[in-house]
Order: C-alpha cells, then structure tokens, then sequence
C-alpha cells in the first residue's frame, strides 16, 4: 500500500474518531435521554448532505488536572455551513458527550470562526446549545472564550438574524449567548437554562427546586420570557427554526424571500364583518382575524405562551413576510402592561432591523393600571414599545378594530409615530379614555348631585360614545386614512403594502439611540 494510501485510510479513521464525539458509551446515555447528538441535530437542521464541517481536529490545550491526557477530536462542538432550503447558514452544535458540551478555548475559537465567517457572507447563525458552561479545568480561558463568543453575538445582532435551540441542561456561560441572540427555542423535558443551577441555589439562598422548576422550558416560554419557542422535541424544534427562517433575510441589507402566493389577494372575510361583540366589555379572539387575513391562515407565532395579552408573530401578505403585532381582547382585556410592551417592543425591533414590514391590529383600552404595574416600571417598559415603533422605519400598517384609548392609541403604531398607513374598522373607538372613565372625570361631581346618578350618568357616557366612541373623530384629522370594511381588510393591507414597497426612510446619524432599557 503506498504512502498515500496509508495516510489516506488514516483520515477517515481520525474522521471516525472524531464523529463518536465522547465516545459510544456517552452517545448511548444521550439518546437514553431522549436527546439527539450534535451531529445528528445538524443533520436534521441542514438540507441533507449540505453540511460542511470546520475545525474536526482541534483539540484543547488545557493541562490543568492532567487535561493533556483527556482530549477529544473537535473539542466538543461540531461546526461549519450549510443550507436550509437552498439558502447558506452556519452552525455549531454543542456536544454533551464531551466533557459535557463545557467551553474551552479552542471550543469558543471554533464557534467565533463560523460566527465570523457568517458576518463576512452576511448569512444567519444558529446555535444548538448543550453544554454545563465554561470547562472549569480551563478556568479564565473557557471565560475568555465566552466573552470572545458574546463580543460577536453583539456586532452580529441586527446585521445577520442569529437562532438558539436549548437541547440540554445549559448553565452559565451557556446561556448569555443564546440570551443575546434573537430567537430561543427550547425543548420541553429536556432543556434548562439558568445562570447557576440547583445545587447552587440551595446553597446561596436555600431555596429547594428542580432544573424544571427552575429554568424548563416552560418556565422559560411563560414567566420570564426567554425563550421565545417551547417545543416538545428537539425534531420539532428544529423544523420550527427552517420554517422561521423562511421568512427572514439572510442579514439587514436584504428582503425576506417572496413566497408565491395561492391564496386570493383579494378574498373576502365574511366572517370579521360580525366578530365585533355589541358590548364593548365582550371579548373575541383576535387569532381569529390574523387567521382571516394572512396568505392561508398561516401564522408562526412568537412568545406564545408569554404575555398572551399582546400576540406577535410572523405571516405572509401576497406572499410578502410581515410581523404581525395585536392586541388580544381575550386576556386582560388587551391592555398593555410590562411584559407585553417588552414583548411587542423586541418583536418591532428585529422586524425593522430586518426589513420586515409590520403590520398592527389594534383593539387595546389602554396601559393596565396598578400599583404592580407602577413599581415594576410600567411608565419605562411601555416606552420601550413607543420607541421601538418610533424609530422603525420598515412599512407599517396599522388597523384600528375597535377599542385604542389613551397612551396606547400614540403607542400602536399611531400616524404620529410615522404609521405609514393607518386604517379603522367602523366599530373604532378612538378617543383619550373610555367613556365610564371620561364621565367619571368630567361629571363625577355633577353625577353625584344628581337625582337619579345612575341615568344621568348614562345619558353622559350615551352622549360621549356618540361623540367620541368612533373613528370618524380621528379620521377627521386625518389620523386615519380611511374607515375600512372589515371583510375586506386583507386586500387593504395587501395594497397598503404593495405600495409601500419602495418606501425609504431613515433615521437622524448617531453613535446609537439610548432606549429606555
Ligand atoms: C467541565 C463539565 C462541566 C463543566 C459538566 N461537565 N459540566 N466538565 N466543566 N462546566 C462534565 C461532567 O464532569 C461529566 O463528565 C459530563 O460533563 C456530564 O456531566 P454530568 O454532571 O454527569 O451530567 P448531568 O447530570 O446531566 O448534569 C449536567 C449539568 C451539570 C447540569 C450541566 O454537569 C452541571 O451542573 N455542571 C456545571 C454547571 C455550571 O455550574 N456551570 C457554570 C460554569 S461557570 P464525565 O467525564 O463524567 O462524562 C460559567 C461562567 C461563564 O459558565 C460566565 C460567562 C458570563
């Protein structure tokens, strides 16, 4: 056999090698996890065969507790490019099966090189997390490394769209770069994120809980709002990041790719124009409306389970990809409180740093008032969305159903904050308070001298509503550019769109904006 032979049979035994990660007796104790390998998670996220891994032989050059005589090809992450549905990505994917997915140097070198090359060619990146933080044995280099990873999360926010899965028990360091970038998905069961895990908690503050209890998925898609997906397998959540990117660009100078559209532009919603309740105290359920105007009821939602009083998500206008953002009538009557305006707020932000339209459905009766609200910062975090919708410049469209009170009329994409194209259904109320409210401020005195209060009262409220409870107050002073059909409300928003298509906009220069934060 000649040399060249030899040499290359010694390759693809390395290459061998190196795919058994931590070896088979660690591969086997993941899947007894119910939890796939870094590489078969590439595999499933990637068009088949399209994979193209860097960085196989590195290995880490810690000698600390004897770490010369335990090392492993690739280090513990697996790394390089690939496609999704035909277009470029990069990847990296954390593998438990060494050294529990820990960051060494040589680990987070890996990680920057593709991160790096994803800001040169202007593609996504996406992270599948699996890993106990940084290697203790390497001490302040695995820190280094992490904040070498954190650096380019930072640059790379807003220039290329950047997605986390949590496949594992993520601790540490492992979890401040997926918080840094846009999206999270994390798999119910099987993913925890935390800064410091239970052990430490019991000894710090003695408080006794589970990893689930802690930092689950569920915990994370509903209370504190981390994650931004939950899914009950990773094969899911990992078709969920294909399917999300479908309607993002590759980075901020492109648009999203224009899907052909075989749903009718101009289809009429029989149905929206009877969703109103006569009181306007009654609910309906605002997916309802998204469902009937987007391209086939499709809509992927974002934060489903977190602030439900404001949905977000993303869906298609003729084929076009736009973020929806609406108030949702069916829990807390709408209003805006903390945790929605930082949800829509966020929402609004990547959608303008990505050339994503916006389209709003507004049916919201103002901030949720409250000493809760108060003392958590109400008055900063409801400003983060008013922000957020002032500085954007992508179109935005914005349709009024019916309640938009007070604060929350400015803050919902309002023609003031440069809402490009703001219509009203004809059941709008568009005014500064509700009408009980604004009675009771106008006429409590006159009411409480009354001879019958309650009559008087109403025969207040009866009048404002009149006068005040509709759109065609604000469409007077052309807040609103026209009193639409409700039926008809999916072809508006397609023409609104279409012709906003060459809109260009742009912001004063600064060093950068100072957000309520
Ligand atoms: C080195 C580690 C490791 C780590 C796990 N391992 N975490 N090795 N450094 N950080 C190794 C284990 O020794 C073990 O090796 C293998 O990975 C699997 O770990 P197990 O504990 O057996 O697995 P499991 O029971 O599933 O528990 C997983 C875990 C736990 C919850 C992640 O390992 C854990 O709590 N690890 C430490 C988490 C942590 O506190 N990290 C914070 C680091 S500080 P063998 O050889 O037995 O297979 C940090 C600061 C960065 O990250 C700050 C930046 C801002």
């Amino acid at each position: 056999m000649s040399n060249q032979v030899e040499s290359v049979k010694a390759l693809i035994k390395l290459r061998e090698t190196a795919r058994l990660g931590g070896g088979q007796k660690r591969i086997d104790s993941q899947h007894q996890k119910g939890k796939y390998t870094a590489r078969e998670r590439v595999a499933m996220l990637l068009d088949g065969g399209s994979f193209e891994e860097f960085d196989m032989f590195v290995t880490h050059r810690c000698t600390n507790f004897d770490m010369q005589d335990s090392t492993f090809l690739g280090d513990g992450v697996v790394s390089g490019y690939g496609t999704i549905d035909g277009r470029l990505v990069y990847v990296f994917a954390q593998d438990f099966t060494v050294f529990g997915g820990s960051l060494s140097e040589s680990f987070a070198m890996k990680i920057c090189k593709i991160m790096d090359q994803a800001m040169k060619m202007g593609a996504p990146v996406i992270g599948l997390n699996d890993s106990g933080g940084a290697r203790i044995q390497e001490g302040v280099n695995a820190l280094a490394g992490y904040a070498e990873i954190f650096q380019r999360n930072i640059l790379a926010s807003g220039v290329v769209p950047q997605i986390s899965a949590i496949f594992g028990p993520c601790a540490g360091g492992a979890v401040y770069s997926p918080a840094l970038t846009d999206f999270n998905v994390m798999a119910k069961g099987t993913s925890y994120m935390f800064l410091t895990g239970p052990k430490v908690v019991k000894t710090v503050t003695g408080e006794d809980v589970t990893q689930e209890e802690l930092g689950g998925a569920s915990v994370h898609a509903s209370k504190s709002g981390v994650a931004h997906f939950a899914v009950e397998t990773e094969e899911e959540g990992l078709k969920l990041i294909r399917r999300l990117l479908s309607y993002l660009p590759q980075n901020n100078l492109e648009e999203a790719p224009l899907q052909p559209c075989t749903d009718p532009i101009d289809r009429l919603e029989d149905a929206l124009n009877d969703i109103i309740p006569d009181s306007p105290n009654k609910p309906y359920d605002m997916y309802q409306v998204i469902g009937g105007i987007v391209d086939n009821g499709e809509f992927l939602e974002v934060h489903k389970d977190y602030a439900p009083n404001i949905i977000v998500g993303f869906a298609r206008f003729n084929g076009l990809s736009v973020g929806i953002v609406a108030n949702q009538p069916k829990i807390l009557a709408g209003c805006l409180d903390i945790n929605s305006a930082r949800k829509a707020a966020r929402f609004v932000r990547f959608c303008d740093a990505f050339n994503i339209p916006i389209v709003t459905l507004v049916d919201v009766p103002g901030f949720l008032p409250g000493t809760q609200q108060e003392y958590g910062g109400i008055i900063l975090h409801g400003a983060k969305l008013l922000y957020a919708y002032g500085e954007a410049t992508v179109p935005k469209v914005t349709v009024t159903l019916r309640k938009s009170y007070g604060g929350a009329y400015c803050v919902m994409s309002s023609k003031h904050l440069r809402g490009d194209i703001n219509y009203a259904w004809p059941t709008a109320e568009i005014a500064v308070m509700g009408p009980s409210g604004a009675i009771e401020v106008l006429y409590g005195k006159e009411t409480a001298a009354a001879e019958d209060p309650a009559k008087f009262a109403a025969e207040k409220e009866q009048e404002y509503r009149e006068a005040f409870a509709n759109p065609y107050n604000a469409a007077k002073y052309g807040y609103i550019d026209d009193v639409i059909e409700p039926r008809n409300t999916r072809f508006r928003v397609i023409r609104a769109l279409q012709q906003l298509a060459t809109k260009k906009l742009s912001n004063p220069a600064k060093k950068h904006d100072n957000l309520p934060l």
